[in-house]
């Protein structure tokens, strides 16, 4: 972020921002004197939050649309919202996701593809790229940098029994997240981020699977607290050093913590690459700025 105050005269746009992490993110916010435009399913509780988050500042800083974030018209209408209502955006968080239902998702599921196997997908990897996508067109025009950051997940990290379909749409986010900021990093001045809760308490715990021993492995896991799930996104807003990192969240006393990530071993790096890697980066950099021009005019941005 260019100004000292990550927060003040700022403005985030935050998906699922109307309950559980996504309400807590976005009440930090506005306390810290960012504006904020939630864009969620539920239309009545999102009006009730936008409203209730106006009343607690006494003016308005605060606004709701429903979105539905497997929708490019919607995703597009809610940043039009955003620029419209407070300007411009500076901070996208892309928070909105599901576990499925039940017993609906997992391994033996029914053979129906795009009511089980892809709906998840469509909503917790589809909403993060093209939000992502029309974030950064955004942030892009009005040339000032940004910061994304999508709410992934440990099971982005590490896997666990009856969550494939969830495993495999919080891995694909932290891949969309580090291939992208490669992209974005030098070329636009956008930074993007994953943070990857464990267990934290929220409605969506409910709708694990509901056999009796997998509701034992869950109330037996420690949750991370929701204060140190907020933190994480905190911490990268405030720390523009932060950049294509998938940020942990464990239970306390851990907390927030960066995971490392994968190191290609160096014997795949000839010498030659990595003479090249350098003017490689320049000349996509340079591309970028012209793409994302054509791009901005494409989607009428
Ligand atoms: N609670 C946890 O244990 C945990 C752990 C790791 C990651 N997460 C992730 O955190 C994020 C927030 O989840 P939460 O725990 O606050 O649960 P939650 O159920 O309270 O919030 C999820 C939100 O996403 C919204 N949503 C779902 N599908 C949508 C769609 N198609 N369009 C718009 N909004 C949609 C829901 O309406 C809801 O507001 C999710 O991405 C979830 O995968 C949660």
């Amino acid at each position: 972020m260019n100004s000292p105050d990550p927060y003040k005269s700022k403005v985030a746009v935050i998906t699922g921002g109307s309950r559980g992490i996504g309400y807590h993110i976005a009440s930090a916010l506005i306390d810290r004197g960012t504006k904020v435009v939630i864009g969620n399913r539920n239309d009545e509780e999102g009006q009730k939050i936008a409203k209730e988050f106006n009343e607690r500042i006494g003016s308005e800083v605060a606004a709701f649309l429903a979105t539905d974030v497997t929708k490019y018209d919607d995703l597009k209408a809610l940043f039009g919202l955003t620029e419209k209502l407070f300007g411009g955006i500076d901070i996208a968080i892309m928070n909105a996701g599901t576990v499925g239902n039940n017993n609906i998702l997992g391994a033996f599921s029914p053979l129906d593809g795009n009511k089980n196997d892809m709906l998840m997908q469509e909503i917790n990897v589809g909403g993060v790229i093209k939000g992502n996508k029309i974030a950064l067109l955004y942030m892009a025009k009005q040339g000032k940098g940004g910061v994304i950051i999508n709410t992934s997940s440990t099971s982005g990290l590490y896997s666990s029994r009856g969550l494939c379909h969830y495993n495999a749409s919080k891995f694909a986010v932290n891949g969309w997240t580090r291939g992208l900021n490669k992209d974005l990093k030098n070329s636009l001045n956008i930074r993007v981020n994953a943070v990857c809760p464990t267990y934290v308490e929220t409605d969506i715990l409910h709708n694990l699977p509901n056999d009796p021993s997998s509701r034992k492995l869950v109330e037996l896991s420690a949750k991370a607290s929701m204060k140190s799930c907020v933190n994480a996104f905190l911490q990268i807003i405030e720390d523009s050093k932060i950049n294509g990192e998938t940020v942990c969240v464990w239970p306390d006393p851990v907390g927030v913590k960066i995971e490392p990530g994968f190191e290609k071993p160096e014997l795949s790096i000839s010498r030659e690459l990595a003479e090249f890697a350098p003017e490689f980066e320049k000349i996509q950099d340079e591309l970028n700025k012209e793409k994302v021009i054509e791009a901005i005019k494409l989607a009428g941005i």
